[in-house]
């Protein structure tokens, strides 16, 4: 059966106590991989554009980037939930835009939910998307989307203003409707207590541990990333050495003849293939 992890089955983790996982996914394999190993949620998230389609940071990602790597995901999610990420610019230009661009996602894309940035500026349209229906997680704290044009990345909610501008933005979130949020780059304590002060669900991302579930991006966890890799990510794997391992023996079988052999050829009936010469 498709698709068995629903939101409520995943806000009720919360109150047992039974931690979330999320992985990002952007193609059909690698969801499927995923999806079977039993995480709760595939996140097409936009960070795609760096890890997938080259870019250095996540602004140029488009609609229709989004739409494009959501659809084999969803094809591959079996039990898993799919919550798509709206890129930049597609839900800060006024409610009526980010609605339109939402159900693109859950129409076109086939996504469970979506995923939006930013805190008591993003109040208002979550609260117009969960009203017509439209499954929406948050994100605050680091917003990757944003960070660059303020001078990059660091951690938030570092003093007690800040960390308890965070707990306002995820009490104002969870007000407007939304079923759970990521928190990005949020000092420990912080993310504890934002953990503490709502009932829905907070994804940590570079957190610490008292968040009620964890995401990290795959090709980090896999060790594929290209570049810089921020200091919260464990790298679970190391696929680019064995990656290259297998490109080189590649490279040298074809070089040397070595392949394709005998095992990964197909001959034909031995008397009709001397009639061809
Ligand atoms: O785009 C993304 O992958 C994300 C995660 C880092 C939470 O937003």
């Amino acid at each position: 059966m498709k698709n068995q992890m629903t939101i409520p089955k995943l806000m009720a983790k919360k109150g047992k106590g039974e931690k979330i996982v999320v992985v990002t996914a952007y193609d059909y394999p690698m969801a499927a991989i995923a999806d079977t190993c039993g995480v709760d949620i595939l996140l097409v998230g936009d960070s795609l554009g760096m890890v997938v389609l080259g870019y250095e940071n996540t602004m140029p990602v488009s609609m229709e980037d989004m739409l494009h790597h959501t659809c084999p995901v969803v094809r591959a999610a079996q039990k898993a939930l799919v919550v798509a990420d709206m890129p930049y610019g597609s839900y800060q230009t006024g409610k009526e835009k980010a609605l339109e661009n939402a159900i693109r996602l859950i129409k076109e894309g086939g996504a469970d939910a979506v995923k939006i940035e930013g805190g008591q500026e993003i109040v208002e349209v979550a609260s117009a998307m969960h009203k017509m229906g439209i499954p929406v997680m948050a994100h605050i704290g680091l917003l990757p989307q944003t960070a660059s044009l303020w001078g990059g990345y660091h951690v938030q909610g570092r003093d007690e203003a800040a960390a308890w501008a965070l707990v306002e933005a995820a009490q104002a979130l969870e007000e407007a409707g939304v079923f759970a949020v990521v928190l990005e780059c949020i000092a420990s304590e912080v993310a504890a207590l934002i953990t503490e002060k709502i009932d829905i669900p907070t994804i940590g991302i570079g957190s610490g541990p008292n968040c009620d579930g964890q995401v990290l991006v795959s090709h980090d966890l896999f060790g594929l990333t290209k570049g810089h890799i921020p200091f919260f990510v464990k790298k679970y794997a190391q696929l680019e050495n064995e990656m290259i391992k297998a490109y080189d023996a590649f490279i040298e079988d074809v070089r040397t003849g070595a392949f394709p052999d005998a095992e990964h050829s197909f001959p034909m009936d031995a008397e009709e293939a001397k009639k061809l010469y």
